[in-house]
């Protein structure tokens, strides 16, 4: 099933950073020709490529994609693209302007290249964001989309039907993935949105109480990173096109429940206080219904989320202590 990636160029947006870096690594099992990532690095790292970026099958491009003559030529060249360069949604939120050149302008202008130079399959980031609360849980990708209320969402689902769009029109072949919560060693951990569980593993850390934005029902549903990046390659690699697909761990989890484990992980007993919810993302449930993904791309998530969060706990106290020695 590998042998679309051995001898094929694959572009990737956004590989330096946390989802991206990992499906480099899973592609460089397969032998690719070339591997040319384009990042501004405005989120991504060297760290994040640390074990790749001396290979030399793999050439790094730092740039931005909205510069549309630099996203051409790493374009023209190649067999396959994934596109995963995009903003959060907070930094959508905060700045929908720019917002707009990242994730619809740039998104247009990478589709209508791949159709002028023939590429042969975009795998296209979208997001679990683009249910808003979803009516069915678990959620299937039939369910609609309307219920969706941030920038990011509807550019998520915007980049969708562009795609299907483009297939239509053009035969550009796509599959769209529907990430639900990422986490894993490498994610972000002091840039402006970093994530709950960074926070988290700080406090244990200092002693601090864990701080829960809300009561913490807010359920979840995490998926561990090396998973997505293996959703991604089965996307490249089977004959699916014109798809989007779900990729969670289908299991839902409460923020209370994620403090727990984690704490239990890190053989810890902080008692967690509670703040005002912030309400960038006013949605309270998340939990994906992967079968459509099974059936056609023969996948299925794992890592279980106490295996993934020991993983990341070890990886983020190895972190800290590097950089507390480099100091
Ligand atoms: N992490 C999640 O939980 C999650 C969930 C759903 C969807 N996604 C999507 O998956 C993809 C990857 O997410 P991630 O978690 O790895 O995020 P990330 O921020 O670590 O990766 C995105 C990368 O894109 C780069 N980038 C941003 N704007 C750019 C620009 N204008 N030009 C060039 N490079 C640019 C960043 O530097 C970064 O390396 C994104 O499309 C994201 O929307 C992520």
């Amino acid at each position: 099933m590998h042998n679309k990636i051995q001898d094929s160029v694959i572009l990737i947006t956004g590989g330096a950073g946390f989802i991206g870096s990992y499906v480099v690594e899973e592609l460089l099992r397969s032998n690719p020709a070339k591997i040319i990532i384009l990042d501004n690095l405005i989120r991504g790292s060297f760290d994040n490529m640390g074990s790749f970026i001396e290979n030399p099958v793999v050439e790094f491009v730092k740039g931005d994609i909205r510069d549309t003559a630099l996203l051409e030529k790493c374009i023209a060249s190649a067999d396959y693209v994934f596109h995963m360069a995009a903003l959060r949604i907070n930094a959508c939120a905060a700045n929908p302007r720019e917002g707009f050149d990242v994730m619809l302008k740039s998104t247009f202008e990478l589709a209508e290249l791949c159709v002028k130079h023939k590429v042969k399959k975009v795998i296209y980031s979208s997001s679990a964001s683009v249910y808003g609360l979803a009516q069915h849980f678990p959620t299937p990708e039939t369910d609609n989309p309307y219920d969706n209320q941030t920038f990011y969402g509807g550019a998520k689902q915007w980049g969708e039907q562009l795609f299907r769009s483009y297939r239509f029109m053009h035969g550009l072949d796509y599959v769209a993935l529907r990430y639900f919560n990422v986490y894993g060693a490498r994610m972000d951990t002091d840039g402006k949105y970093t994530e709950v569980m960074i926070r988290w593993l700080d406090c244990i850390r200092d002693g601090n109480a864990p701080l829960i934005y809300g009561d913490g029902s807010t359920t979840m549903d995490f998926v561990y990173v090396r998973d997505v990046a293996k959703a991604n390659v089965a996307a490249l690699c089977s004959v699916v096109t014109d798809e989007v697909f779900n990729v969670g761990n289908c299991e839902e989890t409460s923020l209370k429940q994620l403090l727990e484990v984690i704490l239990k992980v890190n053989n810890s007993s902080l008692i967690p206080e509670f703040r005002e919810e912030n309400t960038v993302n006013p949605v309270s449930r998340r939990l994906a219904d992967n079968s459509k993904a099974k059936r056609l791309l023969d996948f299925q998530p794992t890592v279980s989320l106490e295996e993934g969060l020991i993983e990341l706990s070890q990886w983020y106290s190895e972190k800290k202590k590097t950089t507390a020695l480099s100091l």
